[in-house]
């Protein structure tokens, strides 16, 4: 099984988010030894979209020649597809919205009603790819804070194709003090990954052990507060 990584922050290797993502994927491979790439969007070579649909009557090929080409292959060649990244004002980094605008000559012209909304005819066979949000934020609390990003991936890959991992007070990871609160939330996200690929999901158990915050709201902010002013 091929799995596709993108890690949409600009942090590299020191992004929040990536802690989490390595716990799920060493979860992942302890179950099935995976073909995992990871690529650091941030280091690729992409152009935004210019809206010229040319790649729609080109046979899926783009007027730009960047590395979004080989991403493109990359991603029809992976079974599933984990996105990383930070949430930035509510939605995803604006580098990682580039590479997504671009893979537009994934599909055709033609559009189709899919249930209540429309989108356009894939010109590949994705039934079969599985796609997994993994996104960190900086606030205590998911309320009014993730939904709008939820329901753009979830519009995007189809929502039972989705699986949806959202963790608030992602800053902790790259805490030395907090490790008595990230390391266990490390191995429930080891635990999350070995579900995913034994069983396609995550129990409702998991979900909700990385549904709840890792010190409570009040103490995180009064010590974000302090740190920070
Ligand atoms: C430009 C910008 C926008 C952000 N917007 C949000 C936001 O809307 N909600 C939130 O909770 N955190 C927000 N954050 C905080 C990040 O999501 C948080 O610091 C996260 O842990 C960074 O993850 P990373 O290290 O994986 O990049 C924002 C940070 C930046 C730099």
């Amino acid at each position: 099984m091929k799995v596709l990584v993108f890690n949409g922050s600009p942090k590299r290797n020191a992004s929040d988010t990536m802690y989490m993502t390595r716990a799920f994927l060493e979860g992942m491979n302890s179950e099935n030894n995976l073909d995992i790439k990871t690529i650091d969007v941030i280091d690729k070579n992409i152009q935004f979209c210019r809206g010229c649909f040319v790649c729609k009557r080109n046979g899926g090929s783009c007027v730009i020649k960047d590395d979004m080409k080989e991403i493109l292959n990359e991603i029809l060649c992976s079974d599933i597809i984990v996105w990383s990244f930070p949430l930035y004002c509510y939605g995803m980094p604006a580098n990682l919205k580039v590479l997504v605008d671009r893979t537009m000559p994934l599909s055709s012209m033609a559009m189709e009603k899919v249930g209540e909304h429309y989108e356009h005819i894939s010109e590949h066979d994705f039934s079969n790819k599985r796609y997994i949000m993994i996104c960190g934020c900086g606030f205590p609390s998911s309320k009014n804070n993730f939904e709008a990003m939820i329901a753009q991936f979830k519009l995007m890959f189809g929502e039972e194709h989705s699986t949806i991992i959202t963790v608030t007070e992602s800053p902790l990871f790259n805490e030395k003090e907090a490790l008595p609160v990230t390391e266990p939330f490390l191995e429930v996200m080891k635990e999350a990954g070995r579900q995913y690929v034994s069983s396609g999901e995550i129990s409702p158990d998991i979900l909700g052990r990385i549904n709840t915050p890792m010190i409570p709201e009040e103490i995180y902010t009064q010590i974000a507060n302090s740190t920070n002013s």
